[in-house]
Order: structure tokens, then C-alpha cells, then sequence
């Protein structure tokens, strides 16, 4: 299977390793955890972060819960309790914390082998969806210079490797037919600064970062064929959350006539939620935004609105690219009328 060698999170020698993404670009640490409330920790601060890669890390911390106490129903519970409670707008996390916690009646070494599987199924959904996604772009764009423009980390930091939307893009250079990547900053955290082109740089994909704002306008201006993002939860109706700053480049691609693609796993579509209205999304609190690198950027006092994520209504979205299948909006099909296929890779 091709895939980038960045191996986001692993179970090695009875912990969890993972590259600590808050030191990114300039330290390459790995992270070795080994009890619950420090994956929790790592969760919420975002050292392990994206909808797949933070639903293996949730399996896996389960692992570590049931490893801990596994005589103890209570602390179980209460472990497995706020692993879930970590984040709330990724579907992937609750539910794969879900899946690991069914198995914790028979014991550590079954949850560990279910939270493995999750692991190499989400490596495996990440190839199959550079495929399924990178012959869509050439379909929708017919061109051998195509020009990607993409929002947050959506690459193998944010899966197991490879990525979603990024796993597009990578397929796109490797196909020879990206000219160039075009990743927004991704106020406040900066995964897009500091990750996606981190990726792109190992890839050896050229790219030329831009910030958020410019997105919308640089559309306008024709900068860009493609518009491709990733998903936190995808709401059956099709209504998709995403970072904050996907609606507006919905909106601009929208306004520019330029293909606006969803790439995510069929484990980030959440049938029981009807539309983007219910999907929870996670404030983050006034730090983040009036400090930027350590440094205050607002009088004291200022406070700040920081929703993480917003939603995208499906009428934006020109198709759905999952491991399994590719849901064209545009063409009036949902995610109810189009069957599973088979994983590409
Ligand atoms: O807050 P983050 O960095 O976890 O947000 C991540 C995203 O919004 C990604 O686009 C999403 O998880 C899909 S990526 C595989």
C-alpha cells in the first residue's frame, strides 16, 4: 500500500506513540502515552488531532483504560466516559471509542487487536480515497496542471498516514497532474501553516500557503481548479462540518463556479444526525485567538467567539468522496441513494 511513511500514532512496546503535532514544523517529537487522562490531554490540546487519527487514539486509549482497571466497572466507565467527552464534533472519536469499549467485556488484548483493526482500516479507507478522489478531480477538471486549494491538515497527520483530502492531493502529484497546492493558514491553531505544508514539503508537491481570507477572493480570481477539505461529521442530509473557514470557501468556490469536494471516510458519516443544525460544535475558548506563537494580539480583556468547526450546507458541495463511494451533490444523489462499492486500494 503507498502511503507517505508519516506514521501519525501507533500502539509500540504497550503505549500509544504519537508525533506530538503542537511541536510541528520545527520539533519532531513523539509523544509516548500511556495512561487515559494523558490521551485525553493529548486529545484536547490538539497533539493528536483530525477526525480519523483522533478516532484510532480514542480506540487505542480505551486499550489503556481497560488495561488499568479492568476490575473496576466504575473507573472503566468513567475513563471510557471522558475519552468520548474529549472533543465533540468528530463523529470518528465517540464512535470509535464506542466500537473499542464493546469488545472491553473480553478483555485488554481484544480491545487492543479492535483498536488495530480501526487503525488499518482507516490507513487503507486513506489510499482508497486518494484514488476514488484524484479520479473525480481529473473527471471534474480535465487538465494536467490542476490547482488544488485546501483548508486545515487533512494529510497523514490527521489519519493513520496519508490522509483525506490530502491523500487526493498527494495521488494528484504522484498521478504527475498537480501544478499547486494552495493550503489556507487555518487561524488559530495554523494546522494548515504549519502541518499541510510540513506534508506537502515531504511530498515534494509544490505549494504556496495563503491566508484563510484570501481564499474566497483568490477563487474570484480563477487562483484555483479545485476546492478538496476533509469532515468532522457528515449529517445525513449531507451538511458537512469542517474546519472553520470550509463554509466561506464553499461560498467563494461557489461564486467562482469551481468544484467543491468532500473527502472523508465512511466513518465520519453519521446517519443518526439529520442535518449540519445538530452537529455540536466545539468553542475553544478566547486564548487561542488573542495570542498568536505566545504573544498577545488583543488588549487584555478581549474576548473571543472561537468555534472550531463550522458546517457546510450539502447544496455547496459538489460531491462526497468516502473509502467507498463518491456521492455527487450536484447531480441531485445523497448519501441514502448511493450504495457502498469497494474499497480502491
Ligand atoms: O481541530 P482539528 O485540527 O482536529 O480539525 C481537523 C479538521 O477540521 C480536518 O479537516 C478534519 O478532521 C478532517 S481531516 C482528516
Amino acid at each position: 500500500m503507498a502511503t507517505t511513511g508519516i506514521r501519525t500514532l501507533d500502539w509500540v512496546d504497550g503505549a500509544v506513540e504519537l508525533i506530538d503535532q503542537t511541536q510541528l514544523p520545527h520539533r519532531h517529537e513523539i509523544l509516548r502515552i500511556e495512561t487515559v487522562p494523558e490521551m485525553v490531554d493529548a486529545i484536547q490540546r490538539l497533539a493528536v488531532r483530525g477526525a480519523p487519527a483522533i478516532g484510532v487514539a480514542g480506540a487505542f486509549g480505551v486499550a489503556l483504560a481497560v488495561r488499568a482497571y479492568d476490575t473496576d466497572g466504575e473507573r472503566l466507565d468513567e475513563a471510557v466516559a471522558s475519552l468520548r467527552a474529549a472533543r465533540p464534533t468528530a463523529v470518528n472519536l465517540a464512535r470509535m471509542v464506542d466500537r473499542a469499549a464493546g469488545v472491553a467485556g473480553e478483555g485488554f488484548a481484544r480491545v487492543l487487536a479492535e483498536a488495530m483493526a480501526i487503525r488499518d482500516e482507516e490507513l487503507a479507507a486513506s489510499v482508497s480515497m486518494g484514488l476514488y478522489g484524484a479520479d473525480l478531480v481529473s473527471e471534474l477538471v480535465p487538465d494536467a496542471a490542476i490547482r488544488a486549494m485546501t483548508i486545515c491538515n487533512t494529510g497523514g497527520l490527521a489519519a493513520v498516514e496519508r490522509g483525506t483530502a490530502l491523500a487526493v492531493v498527494h495521488t494528484l502529484h504522484e498521478r504527475g497532474v498537480l501544478r499547486e497546492a494552495l493550503p489556507l493558514e487555518t487561524r488559530p491553531l495554523l494546522q494548515g501553516a504549519r502541518l499541510t505544508t510540513w506534508e506537502l514539503d515531504r511530498m515534494g508537491a509544490a505549494h504556496r500557503l495563503i491566508v484563510d481570507s484570501a481564499g474566497p477572493f483568490l477563487l474570484a480570481r480563477g487562483a484555483a481548479d479545485v476546492v478538496l477539505t476533509g469532515a468532522d461529521r457528515i449529517a445525513a442530509n449531507g451538511d458537512t462540518a469542517n474546519k472553520i473557514g470550509t463554509f466561506s470557501l464553499a461560498l467563494g468556490a461557489r461564486h467562482a463556479g469551481v468544484p467543491f469536494i468532500v473527502v472523508a471516510p465512511e466513518s465520519t458519516v453519521d446517519s443518526a444526525t439529520a442535518s449540519g443544525d445538530e452537529i455540536d460544535i466545539e468553542d475553544r475558548g478566547t486564548a487561542e485567538v488573542v495570542s498568536l506563537a505566545g504573544a498577545t494580539t488583543a488588549p487584555e480583556g478581549t474576548e473571543a467567539l472561537n468555534p472550531a468547526f463550522d458546517v457546510t450546507p450539502a447544496d455547496l458541495i459538489t460531491a462526497i468522496v468516502t473509502d467507498r463511494r463518491i456521492i455527487r451533490l450536484d447531480r441531485g444523489q445523497t448519501l441514502a441513494s448511493v450504495p457502498l462499492g469497494d474499497l480502491r486500494c
